[in-house]
């Protein structure tokens, strides 16, 4: 039965190919990506996938200065908070939840189910974002910078 399976794994192998692994620049890589994106996803999850992925940011102004930023990437009827800044010294004045609360208005417009981001697992940027309502899904360990990084969810549907 063992033997019989290894061989049937090894029949399905085919004879490896002498190609040359190179760093190349994004523009070389694009053309291909956008031609076997579809078929990749869909083979990955196994139902027709139709890639889309758009980044949004947004500002917090104040006359015609930036006092805060966001940037949200949506894809996947995910969306995913890759960063929020408020500048120092307009913290704990609301900014960030405004940028924040804006961040999933869109993701809702765009028919995603959930918010998430990535935090130290230790520090203030979590108890920000469990004040506006998210939940710990995961904790990595040993993660970015080695540190151990939690992974923050909110669901919106
Ligand atoms: C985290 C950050 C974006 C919060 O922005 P902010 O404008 O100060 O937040 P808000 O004023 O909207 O705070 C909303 C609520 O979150 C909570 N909160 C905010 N900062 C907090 C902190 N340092 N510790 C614990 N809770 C905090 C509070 O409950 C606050 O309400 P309150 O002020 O009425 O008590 C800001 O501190 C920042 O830019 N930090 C550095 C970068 C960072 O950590 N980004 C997040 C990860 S991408």
């Amino acid at each position: 039965m063992t033997a019989g399976r290894s061989t049937s794994r090894r029949k399905l192998r085919l004879r490896l190919l002498d190609v040359e692994i190179a760093e190349v620049r994004p523009e070389r890589t694009g053309g291909f990506r956008r031609e076997h994106a579809r078929e990749a996803a869909s083979t990955l999850w196994g139902f027709t996938v139709i890639p889309q992925e758009q980044r949004h940011e947004f500002a917090a102004i104040e006359g015609d200065e930036v006092r805060g930023v966001l940037a949200v990437r949506i894809s996947a009827s995910l969306a995913h908070v890759e960063s929020l800044v408020v500048a120092t010294e307009y913290r704990r004045r609301g900014i960030g939840r405004r940028l924040l609360a804006r961040a999933e208005e869109i993701a809702n417009y765009y028919n995603c189910h959930k918010v998430t981001l990535e935090v130290p697992a230790v520090g203030p940027a979590r108890g920000f974002f469990e004040a506006c309502g998210y939940k710990t899904e995961a904790v990595l360990p040993q993660h970015t910078f080695k540190k151990d990084v939690a992974v923050l969810r909110k669901f919106l549907l």
